[in-house]
């Protein structure tokens, strides 16, 4: 297993291009089974998880060739059936569901097992199903969705943390082709569901409101094939943007939507770094002694819960009284104790954090637990002193294209040791 050792102490200067949107390609990957004809997507990040996701659509039964970052999916014939195998690596897999649920009105998914950001059930997805006239059968860790026929129906997605992101994913995929109109109230409004919705239309989908509270499905016959071009990675660009205010003299983020990342840019303004964002790209620098925050996660337009951790290190350096509460994974915070081993001092309180910045940190051997908490701890050992040596790498794999290059590339001492 690779290690990523990060020699703490260089500036950061420079400019990165942000990759496609890794949470936009896993949905839309997931989107191409809904019809025979060949979709062609590009900016597609090259990541272990879109590879999983290639992974299962090829075991569906689906033809896809891989170049550079353009993927072209031909569904012709698929199966409904995807074993635990094939799915156990990504809980995102269980976004075939949707999908196959609307082209063959039934789908075998092995469930997603326990998460390390806390418990992850699929209660709301089934939920929509199950509205739009699907039976629901969970047994032998599968969850198997069949339905003669699929028709609109008004469905509530609101669960008790809030709208879900992959649930209102599945739902829309599934409803596009139900009879009559589906309704979803309390969609997530994630620049990713739009992304997803913007792609169905082009395939002859007929969606409207993705982006609010109410998204409307009007159901069709059928889709055809279609080209897109995947949205920029916000979270890929708040990391590098905490990255920069952690140890940057001047960082930018290149083919951003800034207006994706206004909660992160506000979050860094707040803590008296300089922000300029101009067309589709984002400079963070320094601007006097940066201050402490406090921050809650919420669904998108709030603070994302996918750079809780990212903050959480750049605040253990930053000299006061920081708190961070965590709405949407109340238990995500396993980068909490590696952190503490590089010298921060957290308290936790529930599902937050208090942080009491640090002048410096140092660099520890610390282990890799989630995706997010692992780029955490590759920022938090650009600050430390000495050597900070990330282990369990696959994590970071899973979701950053190339992280250990780009860091480079903008000055970092960091290098990539094969075990
Ligand atoms: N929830 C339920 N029931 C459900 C579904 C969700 O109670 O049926 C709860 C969850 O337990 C959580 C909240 O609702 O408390 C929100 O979860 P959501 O369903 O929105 O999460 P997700 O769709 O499974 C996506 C991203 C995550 C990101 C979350 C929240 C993808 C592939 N994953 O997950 O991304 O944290 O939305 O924004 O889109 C990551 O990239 O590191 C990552 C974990």
């Amino acid at each position: 297993m690779d290690k990523i050792l990060v020699h703490g102490g260089n500036s950061l200067a420079g400019s990165i291009k942000i990759s496609g949107s890794k949470n936009s390609a896993l949905p839309i990957l997931a989107a191409t089974l809904l019809t025979r004809e060949p979709c062609t997507i590009h900016r597609v990040p090259d990541l272990s998880d879109t590879h999983y996701m290639l992974q299962i659509l090829i075991h569906l039964g689906a033809q896809v060739e891989r170049a550079s970052g353009i993927v072209t999916v031909t569904a012709d014939k698929v199966q409904s059936v995807a074993p635990y195998d094939v799915v156990r690596k990504m809980r995102a897999s269980v976004g075939v569901l949707g999908p196959l649920l609307g082209r063959c009105k039934e789908a075998t998914v092995s469930l997603p097992g326990g998460c390390v950001i806390g418990d992850r059930p699929i209660d709301l997805h089934l939920k929509g199903f199950e509205a739009l006239g699907a039976a629901v059968r969970v047994e032998g860790g599968n969850v198997k969705v069949f339905a003669p026929k699929l028709a609109g129906a008004v469905i509530n997605l609101r669960g008790k943390f809030g709208p879900t992101v992959l649930g209102t994913d599945n739902v829309m995929m599934a409803a596009v082709l139900a009879e009559g109109t589906t309704v979803i109230e309390g969609a997530a409004q994630e620049p990713e569901v739009c992304d997803l919705a913007d792609f169905l239309n082009k395939m002859g989908a007929k969606i409207e409101g993705a982006g609010t509270r109410r998204i409307i499905v009007e159901g069709v016959s059928e889709l055809h094939g279609a080209e897109h071009d995947i949205i920029p990675d916000r979270i890929e660009a708040g990391t590098f943007l905490v990255a920069g205010a952690i140890a940057g003299s001047g960082v930018t983020v290149n083919r951003v939507e800034p207006k994706h990342l206004t909660a992160i840019t506000d979050a860094l303004s707040g803590c008296g770094f300089k922000i300029e964002a101009k067309n589709q790209a984002i400079t963070v620098s320094p601007n006097g002694a940066p201050k402490p925050l406090e921050i809650t996660t919420e669904p998108y337009p709030g603070f994302p819960t996918d750079m809780q951790a990212q903050m959480c290190a750049l605040l253990s350096t930053t000299e006061g009284i920081s708190v961070i509460t965590e709405n949407i994974f109340p238990q995500r915070y396993m980068h909490v104790a590696e952190l503490k081993r590089m010298g921060a001092q957290v308290q936790m309180e529930g599902s937050t954090a208090v942080i009491q910045g640090v002048e410096r940190l140092t660099g520890a051997p610390v282990m890799a637990s989630d995706l997010r908490a692992s780029a955490a701890l590759v920022l938090a050992g650009l600050k430390a002193d000495g050597i900070t040596e990330v282990s369990r790498v696959y994590h970071i794999d899973r979701g950053y294209e190339h992280l250990d290059e780009k860091l480079s590339e903008l000055g970092a001492h960091i290098e990539r040791v094969k075990a």
